[in-house]
């Protein structure tokens, strides 16, 4: 059978960037360019410089995929776009950029939700990874427990009732004066701090939620009043405790929905996923009840477009392609 080359194309957020898989797991191309640096001095994304941002870089993200993979770009069989959730002005430009070549190449198109990109971006870094499993995502926007059934077959349990987990790391950093994006400047200092220095509260959320708010207004009550009392602030055991506190509340739950489910394999997916505390706590936990546990290559855990590629080949497989009046849909759900 004739190989597919799936072109994958992710603008939702602050990374442009282009991707070329075949078939279904290998990677051909894999290009991120990231705005991190000019958003850096706004202290979070702008979303009208994304979004011109993005127009500059598209195509020639793109041609850089393709030359990297080492093909021409009439070889590309399909095109895989993420349409959402995300910045709107942001989705538009890989949304139109995806519909002008699929209707210039007349290749079928694909839309792709974001958050199940993220959980593909395990089947990338995982060749033996099949379904069913439990997935935890915790990314920017979202901390969602979700069950796949199959490669085309999800279901949402929970997430969490206010901020998502990435939010709260880049938030707390924030106050703290760490440059954005805060997950990673916390997962930095953490490491030289300890997280047993204060004791923050973790929420008792029933069912399968989350959620994080109680926890930052802790972290910011005690930043607050240890200024007000002119009491030196030990940066590195504040980073540390929160941190600790967070993994904790994600692996708690996540451990004991599983244990409800008679699941036996646990997957963490999104950006909060490349940091190290929780990829040694979730495995050690997963390890203790005997889990299968999978979590992406660094460079997969955020944004990229080989993972929308990736879910991409599967919706194709069932023949789920997208019309060619396809819209951005900022708000879009699992
Ligand atoms: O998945 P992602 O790249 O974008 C969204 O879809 O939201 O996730 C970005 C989030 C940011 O909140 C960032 O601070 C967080 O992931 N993040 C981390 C780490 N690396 C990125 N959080 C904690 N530790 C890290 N090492
Ligand atoms: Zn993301």
């Amino acid at each position: 059978m004739q190989d597919i080359l799936t072109l994958g194309i992710e603008t939702s957020c602050d990374e442009t960037a282009a991707a070329v898989l075949k078939d279904g797991r290998e990677i051909l191309s894999n290009v991120i360019s990231t705005q991190i640096p000019l958003h850096q001095k706004f202290g979070g994304v702008v979303p009208e410089i994304a979004s011109r941002k993005h127009i500059l870089n598209i195509m020639p993200v793109i041609d850089e995929a393709i030359k990297s993979a080492g093909i021409e770009l009439n070889e590309v069989n399909q095109i895989a776009v993420t349409y959402g959730p995300g910045l709107v002005g942001a989705l538009l430009v890989g949304v139109s950029a995806a519909k002008t070549l699929a209707f210039a190449l007349e290749v079928p198109l694909i839309a792709v939700n974001h958050l199940e990109g993220h959980i593909f971006a395990n089947f990338l870094s995982r060749v033996d990874l099949e379904p069913p499993f439990l997935s935890l995502i915790v990314s920017g926007g979202h901390t969602a427990l979700i069950v796949v059934r199959d490669y085309n077959n999800f279901e949402m349990l929970g997430q969490t009732r206010d901020d998502a987990a990435g939010e709260a790391f880049d938030k707390i950093a924030r106050v703290m004066n760490l440059p954005y994006p805060g997950g990673p400047e916390i997962d930095k200092l953490a490491k030289i701090g300890n997280a047993e220095a204060i004791e923050f509260p973790i929420a008792k959320v029933d069912d399968y939620d989350f959620s994080f708010s109680g926890l930052k207004s802790a972290v910011l009550n005690y930043l607050n009043s240890a200024k007000m009392k002119g009491v030196e602030i030990n940066n590195a055991d504040v980073a540390a405790s929160f941190q600790k506190a967070v993994i904790n509340a994600l692996v708690q739950k996540t451990i004991s929905v599983a244990k409800k489910l008679n699941t036996k394999k646990i997957v963490l997916a999104g950006g909060v996923a490349a940091n190290s505390a929780l990829e040694a706590t979730l495995r050690t936990s997963c390890e203790i009840c005997g889990f299968d546990f999978f979590y992406p290559s660094k460079i997969l855990c955020t944004d990229n477009a080989a993972m929308i590629a990736c879910r991409g080949f599967y919706q194709s497989q069932i023949n789920d392609f997208a019309s060619d009046r396809l819209n951005a849909m900022p708000a879009l759900g699992l």
